[in-house]
């Protein structure tokens, strides 16, 4: 269905979001830290009109209508994430009027690769766009990132929503969370992404993602650094009790991997990072699952594979790899094959064969 079959009126605006992979920097951002993300080539469009009757939204992935038809009660689903954005921009000052706002999205759900954030920053390009607000695109991120934690009750960090907003396909997003410094980086000479997905959804993600989170804190509050982006030396994790060691020695010398890929590294030293961040996200972080370590080790086996790694959250969910320009879907073929073959559903999901999937 399209915007016109649903309410009866052509879109006034739209505009569209990418989501995100991140290659380096994974369970950082909550700790004022560095990350490493790419835009993917999926994205979410959005359609805006003005209503008569109320905020009304559509999503043509659930094929679902959500009226609000009281302001002060939060939807639930997809239409939390778009009534956020709009309750933010209320608080931030703005005025905005009744919206028809109809959402078509390529961005894998339950991939960890930030559909939510697409949604977010796509729902605001929108607004922005219609009612010309000078907001800018650091602070598209940031409302997006409100909207997430106070109405879709999500506590995430802001990785997701500045890659969504600022990052593109054709380049690394370096950027520092604590201050929002960023640089824009090439790939490794003669590299692209692999990413393919486990088929196993990080149904557990929130649960664990908000107990690391509560670990990190707890490590702070000990070691008596207001965030652990302030050890720079691992082994002061060390004189941590089990498991909160652990989870140090991951988050500092995850911070340490992007802080040297970022250095202008070779492609293979590059994909030795994001092996070493893979085994760290496994040992000392215990995020992964034994369907991720399956397909990691299949990448990391197969001839070409630069490094290979979890993707997200963990828990679940998509794993991405450094390959060499041009071989990507090869490899990509011959990995999925051996990964089915051990007993799971993959999916390739960059390269994106379906890219006008959203057009
Ligand atoms: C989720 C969150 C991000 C980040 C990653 C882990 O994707 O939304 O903010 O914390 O997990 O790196």
């Amino acid at each position: 269905m399209t915007f016109q079959q649903i309410f009866n009126q052509l879109p006034e605006t739209q505009a569209s979001a990418s989501g995100r992979v991140n290659l380096l920097g994974e369970h950082t951002d909550y700790n004022d830290g560095f990350v490493l993300p790419t835009a993917i080539p999926q994205q979410t469009i959005v359609q805006l009109g003005f209503s008569e009757q109320g905020h009304q939204f559509y999503s043509e992935n659930l094929q679902e209508r959500v009226k609000i038809l009281d302001i002060n009660h939060t939807p639930s689903g997809f239409a939390s994430y778009i009534f956020g954005c709009i309750e933010v921009l209320k608080q931030a000052g703005y005025r905005i009027p009744p919206l028809n706002v109809y959402v078509k999205s390529s961005v894998p759900m339950g991939a960890g690769l930030s559909s939510s954030a697409a949604l977010e920053v796509a729902t605001l390009r929108a607004i922005r766009q219609l009612l010309d607000l000078p907001i800018d695109d650091v602070e598209i991120a940031q409302l997006a990132q409100q909207g997430e934690i106070h109405y879709a009750g999500v506590q995430c960090s802001i990785m997701d929503q500045m890659a969504a907003s600022l990052a593109d396909t054709q380049h690394l997003l370096f950027l520092d969370t604590r201050t929002l410094e960023r640089r824009v980086l090439l790939f490794p000479d003669g590299t692209t992404t692999l990413v393919i997905d486990s088929g196993v959804p990080h149904t557990l993600a929130t649960s664990g993602y908000n107990q690391r989170r509560l670990e990190c804190q707890e490590a702070a509050n000990l070691l008596g650094v207001q965030s652990l982006r302030d050890i720079t030396d691992a082994k002061v994790a060390e004189t941590l009790p089990e498991p909160l060691n652990r989870r140090v020695r991951h988050v500092v010398t995850e911070d340490n991997r992007v802080l040297e890929a970022v250095q202008g590294v070779t492609p293979e030293v590059f994909g030795e990072l994001m092996n070493a961040s893979h085994a760290s996200l496994r040992d000392d972080y215990e995020v992964s699952v034994p369907a991720l370590d399956t397909l990691v080790e299949i990448l990391q086996t197969t001839p070409g594979v630069l490094g290979a790694r979890l993707t997200g959250a963990g828990f679940g969910g998509a794993c991405v790899a450094l390959v060499p320009l041009g071989a990507e879907q090869a490899i990509a073929t011959q990995v999925l094959k051996a990964y089915n073959n051990a007993g799971y559903t993959g999916k390739i999901l960059v390269p994106n064969i379906e890219v006008d999937d959203a057009a």
